[in-house]
This record gives C-alpha cells, structure tokens and sequence, in this order.
C-alpha cells in the first residue's frame, strides 16, 4: 500500500486593492453581475464573471427555478455563455462572489462541484489554466492559479480520450 499527498495551492489576499488590475475589475464585475441574480428561492445571490483570452468579459449570476434542478449556477451562466458567444477564446479567468439575505458574507464563495467540473471542462478544452479568483461580500480573497487546485484526480477528456473513441 502506498499513501500519496497532494499539494493544492492557493494565494490569499487581505483587501481587493491588493489585487492586479485585471482580477480587481474582474472580481468587481462579478459582484456587479451578483446584484442581478435570480434567486427568489434561496436568496443566496452568486455572480460571476469570466476573461477571455483577448480581455472580454462575460458575467453570469445564479438562474433559480421553481422546478428546483433546473436552476443554473453563476459560474456555469458565464462559462457557458462565454462559450456559446465566443467558442474560440480561451477563458482565463473567473471570479466568483456572492450576497447573502440575512448576514453578510465574509469568507470567499466556494463554487460547487459541478461548476468545478465545467471549469475543467474550460481548461482543458482550450489546454490553458483557469484562474479562478474568490471573495463574499468582504474579507479575504483567494486565488486558485488552476483547476487542479480545486478539484485534483480530475475526470477531464484526457481521460476519455484515452480509453475510448471519444474528445
Ligand atoms: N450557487 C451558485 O450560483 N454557484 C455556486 O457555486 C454555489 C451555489 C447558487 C445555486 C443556487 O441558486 C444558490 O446558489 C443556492 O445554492
């Protein structure tokens, strides 16, 4: 038997000032992009926001539903939306930030699961890292420089790729 570790890694930052130009205006489009959600369910407003490859920006925030799964989350809006207008452009960056309805949030928003996968789906289909840059409505900031970061022993199309007709 045999006990492996990973490394994830991540840069923490203490204020939005502290970041570059590019991830302070992306990580302020999200939180524009966060006003705008539709989430009457939850009240948890997610907004995100995408860089291309040639400096565009996409934005995206939570689509709820009455049909509960059908909603969509901020980061898949954006991904998606990005891609569908813009298949060709690489996505280099996105930032992800959320308000909450009682408290506010202070500590970064996490995507969920299945916005990690489509992320790596991003990545991988343009084989270029994907930044992806985290806040609440306050407090610290991190910054996670690839997917592999966020969710290591990735299922991406390499791997079907390899074992089947497929990508
Ligand atoms: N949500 C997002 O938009 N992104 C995430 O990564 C986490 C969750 C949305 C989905 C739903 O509309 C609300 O937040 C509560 O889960």
């Amino acid at each position: 038997m045999k006990k492996h570790k990973l490394t994830l890694s991540f840069l923490e930052f203490n204020s939005i000032d502290e970041l570059n130009d590019d991830d302070r205006t992306l990580l302020l489009k999200a939180k524009e992009a966060a006003k705008n959600a539709y989430a009457p369910y939850s009240k948890f407003k997610v907004g995100a926001a995408a860089r291309l490859a040639n400096g565009m920006i996409i934005i995206g925030s939570n689509q709820e539903n009455a049909v509960f799964p059908v909603g969509l989350c901020a980061e898949r809006v954006a991904l998606f939306s990005a891609q569908a207008n813009y298949p060709d452009q690489p996505i280099v960056a996105l930032a992800v930030t959320a308000i909450g309805s009682d408290s506010k949030i202070s500590q970064p928003v996490p995507p969920c699961g299945s916005c990690r996968q489509a992320m790596i789906e991003a990545e991988s289909r343009h084989n270029q890292p994907l930044r992806v840059i985290m806040q609440g409505e306050e407090g610290p900031i991190i910054i996670s420089e690839r997917m592999e970061n966020l969710m290591p022993l990735t299922f991406a199309k390499d791997f079907l790729k390899r074992y089947t007709e497929f990508a």
